[in-house]
């Protein structure tokens, strides 16, 4: 089949390889790829948030089967529109999207189907914000509703805090703003979950850990993510179990009685608290980075696990992974996540000889010609499948290293909590 990879990080350059070592697939086409994807497929430049221009580009190019990355495309339905017009599509519908795309669908649907969570209460102007915040105990959590990229989350540590926040989302800092959700502050340690499912049969997709703030020691602002390992060190089959029982099985249930399905990946972002799981988050994609450090785990051909979740099959294959340790560590440009500058070429990356089992996966970057140039705030992620976390994050420090690329930056302490015990 010819398979057609919508988005342009370092999770689409991850899928896109391992597409390219299926016995299943024919041509690869990523729309619209970054450097990284147009050295071992095609990219066309296309604008994914224009739907019909994507049909048509799909249709142009014979593309069997679309594989959409990003969360945006699919909050907006574009598996349903790709689907009314008989293309095939892995992916979540728009339904089930709000799993992401809307805090308070998901509040929701743990009320209902007594899925452990924060508590919360959904507050509709900014006065009943403040009247509630004020008899809150702190610290608390405040939630702007919808897609805000993992910036519209604050940890309050005070009235004042809480207060400052709420006026901020209340004033359109991540869009127009209806509602608030306040939270209850969890304790424990996050884990994130995956399972990846064709409607009606699912498998768990690996565990991993990563870091969402920009330094190290886990301070500073929220980014996308500066690095990731896998599996998670909080993982054993008794809190698989529970994660399964108490938060994935009741979620595709409540999808179910709402007369849908959850055909793709499902990341559930988990606080652990004492060994029981509360659901913080749910996405509908894989995450970036831990895509990267999950899918060179996997023995399993990944087109025909596509192929399978396509025709609800899943169920007749079985997934291999290496028993590995997986690390990624994340190069970003300087600046980031606030302003940095773009198109500045990383010189050294064509002389960078890899070994069995390292991966330079691209995020933003531009090739012209056989050069490469930096196009976004996270720019390479350098990957190792090792049997040991230590050996890994070193290994993909001597590769930053080499790379050399006087615009980056990185942290040093990725994974600190499973090696720098
Ligand atoms: P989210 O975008 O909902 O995943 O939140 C971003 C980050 O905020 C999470 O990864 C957690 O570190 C933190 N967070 C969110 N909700 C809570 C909560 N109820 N208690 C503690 N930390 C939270
Ligand atoms: N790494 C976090 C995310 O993909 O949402």
């Amino acid at each position: 089949m010819n398979v057609g990879i919508i988005g342009s990080g370092g999770r689409e350059h991850a899928i896109c390889l391992s597409l390219k070592n299926s016995s299943k697939v024919n041509k690869i086409y990523c729309l619209p790829g970054n450097a990284g994807t147009y050295s071992i497929s095609n990219n066309i430049n296309v604008d994914i948030n224009n739907f019909e221009e994507l049909k048509k580009t799909i249709v142009k190019f014979n593309i069997d089967v679309v594989i959409v990355g990003p969360e945006k495309p699919l909050v907006e339905g574009l598996v349903d529109f790709l689907q009314e017009n008989k293309i095939k599509v892995f992916g979540p519908n728009k339904v089930a999207s709000q799993l992401e795309g809307s805090k308070t669908f998901t509040k929701n649907l743990c009320k209902k189907y007594n899925i452990p969570t924060a508590d919360y209460k959904i507050c509709f102007d900014l006065i009943e914000t403040i009247e509630y915040i004020k008899k809150s105990k702190f610290p608390l959590v405040l939630k702007a509703d919808g897609l805000a990229a993992g910036k519209g989350v604050y940890i309050c540590k005070n009235f004042e805090d809480a207060k400052s926040a709420a006026n901020e989302v209340f004033n359109g800092k991540f869009g127009e703003a209806k509602k608030i959700l306040v939270e209850e502050f969890l304790n424990g340690e996050e884990m994130s979950f995956f399972v990846i499912s064709d409607g009606n049969n699912f498998y768990q997709f690996g565990t991993a850990q990563d870091h969402k703030r920009v330094f190290e020691g886990d301070q500073g602002k929220n980014t996308g993510g500066m690095g990731a390992y896998s599996p998670s060190r909080l993982e054993s089959s008794n809190l698989n179990n529970k994660i399964l029982n108490k938060i994935i099985k009741p979620t595709l249930k409540g999808l179910s009685d709402l007369n849908t399905d959850f055909q793709g990946f499902l990341y559930a972002g988990l606080m652990i608290v004492n060994d029981e799981p509360y659901l913080i988050e749910y996405n509908v994609r894989m995450g970036d980075p831990e895509c990267q450090t999950i899918l060179p785990k996997l023995k399993t051909d990944f087109g025909e696990i596509i192929e399978a979740c396509i025709n609800k099959t899943l169920n007749m294959i079985k997934l291999d992974w290496h028993e590995d340790k997986s690390l990624c560590i994340v190069l970003c440009s300087k600046g980031y996540p606030d302003k940095f500058i773009n198109n500045i070429e990383i010189e050294n990356l064509n002389n960078i000889i890899l070994q069995k089992n390292e991966y330079i996966f691209h995020a933003g970057t531009r090739n012209e010609k056989d050069k490469v140039f930096s196009n976004g705030g996270r720019v390479l992620n350098i990957v190792i499948r090792s049997n040991n976390f230590k050996n890994g994050r070193e290994k993909a420090i001597k590769i930053i290293n080499n790379i050399n690329w006087s615009n980056g930056f990185y942290r040093k302490d990725i994974g600190y909590k499973v090696i720098d015990k």
